[in-house]
């Protein structure tokens, strides 16, 4: 198993981008709960250097390929991602010299086009129709008649153990009176390893996922009925599956905002939705959610500015994965 290399820094200063991924920042919401005895807690993933929970799965990825020999400086990576984890894999790319082919679904929002390029990312298209879904297949094709090693998030174990080393290990430590965990569901990296490490330390703390409704997509979260489950997923070691609509997850990520001055994507929103949900159920207790990314991505959907149905509207038709 290979070893991920934690955040570390000589004398203050860390080597390169990459060591600064993870210690992420636990912050109470004091004015989102609706139980007094209830504490919600969120953990700041959009801290991490490209805004975003994948810096520490697409770090795994690439340490795990290292460490098995698979890749060195100077090789060609495809992955199938539109989002969040190409980013992330684009600039640990340019930092450890590898070039990065991103197959991406053709309607995901310029701002992630755009990161992907300044990172210096070829950008392969997939047909928009069958979203992440078809990327993940053009990928696997790609990746075995041109002979590219493809990390594929969905099915390497090195996504969820970054959650495990890292993630997890730092929630126990700043806050180990956990008694809920909430994460949106994706490919369920977060989820799994997060669930292994809490529940080894206690295994009353509930792991709940979020995920949207069918055919109302919420940027970054999956569907398990859109007919993929990543190989990754365990549906054992969820205790609950909650569903949220996009409406909901828009109205929580303008909350943040404006009550707490959390600029966060839209799949916070649908985990803050389901934490106060849950915090109404409790009598007492403290919940923790993942801020998975910050919201800077979703600027040009209007989500602050624009009317609810406008903006449901458009993220309805574009795919953000
Ligand atoms: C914005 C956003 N939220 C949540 C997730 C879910 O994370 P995971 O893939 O670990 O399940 C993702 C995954 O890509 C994401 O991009």
């Amino acid at each position: 198993m290979a070893s991920l290399s934690p955040p570390s820094a000589v004398q203050g200063v860390f080597t390169d981008l990459t060591k600064t991924i993870g210690e992420t920042s636990l912050v109470e919401l004091s004015g989102l709960s609706p139980n007094p005895d209830v504490r919600i807690l969120a953990k700041l993933e959009s801290e991490n250097p490209t805004g975003s929970i994948k810096d520490r799965t697409a770090l795994s990825l690439i340490e795990d390929a290292e460490a098995r020999g698979l890749i060195s400086p100077g090789d060609t990576i495809i992955e199938p991602t539109s989002g969040n984890t190409g980013i992330a894999m684009a600039m640990i790319c340019r930092v450890r010299g590898y070039k990065l082919q991103a197959v991406m679904p053709e309607n995901v929002t310029e701002e992630r086009r755009q990161m992907l390029r300044l990172f210096g990312a070829q950008i392969i298209d997939s047909d928009g129709e069958f979203g992440s879904n078809g990327a993940v297949k053009l990928a696997r094709t790609l990746s075995a008649e041109r002979d590219i090693f493809m990390p594929f998030q969905y099915g390497n174990p090195a996504n969820p153990r970054a959650h495990y080393d890292g993630t997890a290990a730092e929630i126990i430590r700043d806050c180990p009176d956990i008694d809920v965990f909430v994460a949106g569901l994706g490919t369920g990296g977060t989820l799994m390893g997060c669930s292994q490490r809490l529940k080894e330390f206690r295994d009353e703390i509930e792991v709940v996922a979020v995920e949207p409704l069918q055919g109302d997509p919420v940027s970054g979260l999956r569907s398990l009925e859109d007919g993929f489950v990543p190989p990754i997923l365990d549906l054992e070691r969820l205790d609950r599956k909650l569903l949220v609509t996009n409406r909901d997850s828009i109205l929580m990520t303008r909350r943040l905002a404006e009550e707490e001055g959390i600029f966060a994507g839209v799949s916070s929103g649908g985990v803050f939705h389901v934490c106060t949900r849950l915090a109404e159920t409790m009598d007492s207790g403290t919940i923790v959610g993942i801020v998975c990314d910050g919201g800077w991505k979703y600027l040009s959907t209007g989500i602050w500015t624009d009317d609810l149905d406008d903006v449901e509207d458009l993220l309805d038709r574009s795919l953000s994965w």
